[in-house]
């Protein structure tokens, strides 16, 4: 089974709070493999399974297999871990892939679904952006209300999920990443220590939310301009709550100038930052000048796949 890793283009961090958000799901550098067969044992790349060091596999195991009896999982990734790539969502929807289709069937809106209860039990705080990514593939569209190409919906409430298939015209994006790893659920909490002493913090969700609905209209006009200043704009918003990084903002600057926007993606605090542009070749070497790794970002067109 295979997944692919994902970057979120809009709306990180305010999604968690029911506000929409918009991903694209990213191939070829960005993928992990998991198989899964019956076993005499339950063990992950060989090592027995414990829920200290395997929680998201505990729990995809527990939630999808129950006690049909022990497995071998074997896993791998080229998706930098804690890098706001995805790796954890892509290695969650690819154990639940694998375990659903041992089960005898392979849905990738369950498998979503599956995938989005794993990341929830484990994290605490999730929203479905990753894991549904990584499982439609193509570009994902999370809204508050159903709308056009409206895939499934979920709530944990007060938040509730419309998770939307978006499309659009195709973009060059170049992915920078710093090198060090950001925490996703200690970032997370940072913001939701900000939004309940600070009513400033909560305004910037919901401008990030209002930002994400023009997003989509910019998006589906083919209007890169605007898409460009829109993700400045976003970035502007996530670095006042407190998300961004030094190395983030020198890999931003470095693309600016070669780009029509730039931000960073996914939880913050290190990982990765994202440019739209319209000289990937000048962004990249920019980024790479600049002490980053950048890779050319290809929307991965299957999602979650058995190989
Ligand atoms: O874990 P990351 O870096 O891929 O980012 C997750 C995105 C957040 O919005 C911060 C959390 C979430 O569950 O949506």
């Amino acid at each position: 089974m295979r997944a692919p890793g994902k970057a979120i283009l809009f709306g990180e961090h305010a999604v968690v709070y029911g506000e929409g958000a918009i991903a694209i799901a990213l191939s070829m550098h960005f993928e992990t493999r998991v198989r899964v067969s019956r076993s005499d044992t339950t063990r992950v790349d060989g090592r027995p399974m414990d829920r200290k060091h395997h929680g998201y596999f505990a729990e995809a195991v527990e939630r999808v297999w129950g006690d049909r009896g022990p497995l071998e999982i074997s896993t791998t990734s080229s998706i930098p871990s804690s890098s706001g790539l995805g790796s954890s969502a892509a290695l969650t929807v690819s154990t639940v892939g694998a375990l659903r289709l041992l089960r005898g069937r392979l849905a990738q809106e369950e498998v979503a679904r599956d995938g989005f209860e794993v990341e929830y039990a484990v994290q605490g705080r999730a929203s479905p952006t990753d894991t549904s990514a990584s499982s439609h593939g193509r570009a994902i569209y999370i809204a508050r209300e159903p709308g056009e190409q409206l895939l499934w919906t979920i709530e944990r409430p007060p938040a509730r999920w419309c998770v939307h298939n978006l499309e659009f015209a195709p973009m060059n994006f170049v992915v920078g990443y710093t090198g060090k790893k950001g925490n996703t659920g200690e970032l997370v909490e940072r913001v939701r220590r900000g939004t309940e002493k600070s009513p400033e913090a909560r305004a910037y969700i919901m401008e990030i939310g209002a930002l994400v609905e023009d997003a989509r209209g910019a998006l589906r006009k083919g209007d890169a301009v605007r898409v460009g200043e829109l993700m400045t704009r976003n970035h502007k918003l996530l670095e006042k709550l407190g998300v961004s990084s030094p190395d983030l903002e020198r890999l931003i600057a470095a693309a600016a100038p070669h780009a029509l926007g730039a931000k960073l993606t996914g939880a913050g605090g290190g990982g990765c930052m994202i440019a739209l542009t319209t000289e990937p070749d000048a962004c990249a070497r920019a980024i790479d000048a600049a002490g980053g790794k950048a890779y050319r970002a290809q929307i991965d067109p299957d999602g979650v796949v058995a190989l």
